[in-house]
């Protein structure tokens, strides 16, 4: 007989607890999802740590700061905030085929570490992995093809017997969805199972001074929920995107971004950027003309370069810009690489301090090699695309374009002004448009205060608008 005490019911889709079965969860309004799980009395903490919890005075507290080990993927590095921190664990997500696998395989080989590397894959099978293994070279390298260690097998008690006999310093894990546990209680393939053993194997780490990698499958369509409830659990997010693969780039057309979406170690700023080729992943540490189109000669009007920060470095982006006579009784925006409501406020900016009609015109906004731009600094550029798309007018190729563009028309200074300006003339930019520096003169750049100012350096006095 079961003992009423001894079962709860749990939800297997958010963990949601009730005390009674319920046919829809209250906490994430599903339906039947309410399973009965035992309720584990935590005998087994108990036992493994043999005494009552105990607290430490900061002051003793070991720092960890400094304990990081090199990825040997400089890329990877840079996302992560200057390598892989020990105890800490890393969700990989991303859509499948983006090459979640293949990163934490390269990894494993290329990690600054002599210590013995897990890799548990519940996807694909031994043989399986040592082919890729071979077609990444990896197994030219002999001493890194020893110390890891491949379990395939998404069992958790198998997975903890692994790494009780192996103690890897590295666990990587492939993937977060297909671990399961019989302690977990719910239905294999649940998120609360998936949650349980993940919280199971980061708590692994955390006491044996390892780090862990866990990958985890995102869809387009939404299918996020599973792991965004991972996210809290971990210390570091990953994520990673492909661009749209647009032809005519001078850059390699197939790029993979890793961006942090959460770094308790590290900025969130940083962009890991990646192609993928014959031999897996490679780094691009050159990206300054990834983001450019390769053409001869003039700009087509709607075109303008900017000079963007994404983290530390400077990239140049094209913005392209077209406006059309909107179709219904409202403008619409259709702009997904930079967000739209700044572009509206943009083209409200310019409607009101240049007379510029855009409120009756449809506004579609892309960024060159599909790479998302957040950064502030993107706004004057975005304004002289919008502009030059309105009036046809084509901005020079060899003007790059950095600054916040405030509601008042005001040009505001943006971070990093003359490293911009730098990276931009290294790469052939010898004209600048920006906000008044705050400190010296730039000798490429042409400063302006306000909006109306940066089209008249740009196009002289007598620059036609289509007027409201
Ligand atoms: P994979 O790492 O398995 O993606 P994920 O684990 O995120 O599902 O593989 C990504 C894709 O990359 C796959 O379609 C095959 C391709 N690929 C290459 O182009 N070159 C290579 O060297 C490897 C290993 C894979
Ligand atoms: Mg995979």
């Amino acid at each position: 007989m079961k003992k009423q005490k001894d079962f709860i019911y749990k939800c297997s889709s958010c963990g949601h607890e009730e005390p009674k079965w319920l046919g829809r969860c209250p906490e994430c309004g599903e339906w039947n999802t309410l399973v009965e799980t035992a309720v584990k009395h935590d005998k087994r903490r108990k036992e493994k740590n043999g005494s009552l919890p105990k607290t430490l005075p900061l002051s003793i507290v070991d720092p960890i700061e400094g304990s990081r080990i090199g990825s040997g993927i400089g890329e990877l590095d840079r996302v992560l905030g200057g390598g892989i921190m020990k105890r800490s664990a890393v969700l990989v997500g991303g859509e499948p085929g983006i090459g979640k696998s293949t990163l934490l395989l390269q990894l494993a080989a290329a990690v600054q570490t002599k210590g013995r590397i897990l890799y548990v894959s519940g996807e694909e099978s031994a043989g399986q992995l040592r082919l890729r293994a071979d077609r990444l070279g990896i197994n030219a390298d002999k001493s890194s093809m020893e110390r890891i260690e491949i379990f395939c097998s998404g069992n958790l008690d198998e997975i903890e017997t692994a790494l009780n006999n192996i103690k890897p310093v590295l666990v990587l894990v492939d993937s977060a969805q297909t671990l399961f546990s019989a302690d977990a209680g719910s239905v294999s393939g649940t998120v609360n199972q998936m949650k349980f053993c993940a919280f199971e194997l980061i708590n692994w780490v955390k006491e044996h001074d390892a780090a862990l990698f866990l990958t985890a499958h995102v869809t387009k369509e939404g299918l996020i929920a599973g792991p965004k409830t991972l996210e809290h659990m971990v210390d570091t997010v990953l994520y990673f995107e492909q661009n749209d693969k647009t032809s005519g780039l001078s850059g390699t057309a197939d790029c993979r971004f890793l961006r942090a979406a959460k770094n308790r170690f590290g900025s969130v700023d940083e962009i890991g950027i990646f192609t993928m080729g014959e031999q897996g992943l490679s780094p691009v540490e050159d990206t300054g003309r990834l983001f450019l189109v390769r053409r001869e000669g003039d700009l087509p009007p709607g075109v303008a370069t900017a000079a963007v920060l994404e983290g530390t470095r400077t990239i140049l982006v094209e913005i392209q810009a077209l406006t059309i006579p909107a179709k219904g009784t409202i403008s619409r925006v259709f702009s997904d690489k930079i967000d739209s409501g700044r572009v509206s406020r943009i083209s409200a900016a310019l409607e009101k301090h240049l007379g510029l009609r855009l409120s009756d015109q449809d506004l579609y906004v892309n960024a060159a090699g599909g790479i998302r731009i957040t950064e502030v600094g993107v706004e004057l550029a975005l304004a002289c695309a919008l502009y030059s798309a309105r009036t046809g007018l084509a901005l020079p190729a060899n003007l790059a374009i950095a600054g916040e563009l405030s509601l008042t028309g005001e040009i505001r200074p943006v971070r990093r002004l003359a490293a911009r300006v730098k990276t931009a003339a290294n790469l052939g930019f010898n004209s600048f448009l920006g906000p008044v520096p705050e400190s010296q003169p730039l000798p490429e750049l042409r400063a302006a205060q306000d909006i109306k100012s940066a089209i008249k350096s740009i196009y002289g006095a007598t620059s036609p608008a289509p007027h409201a």
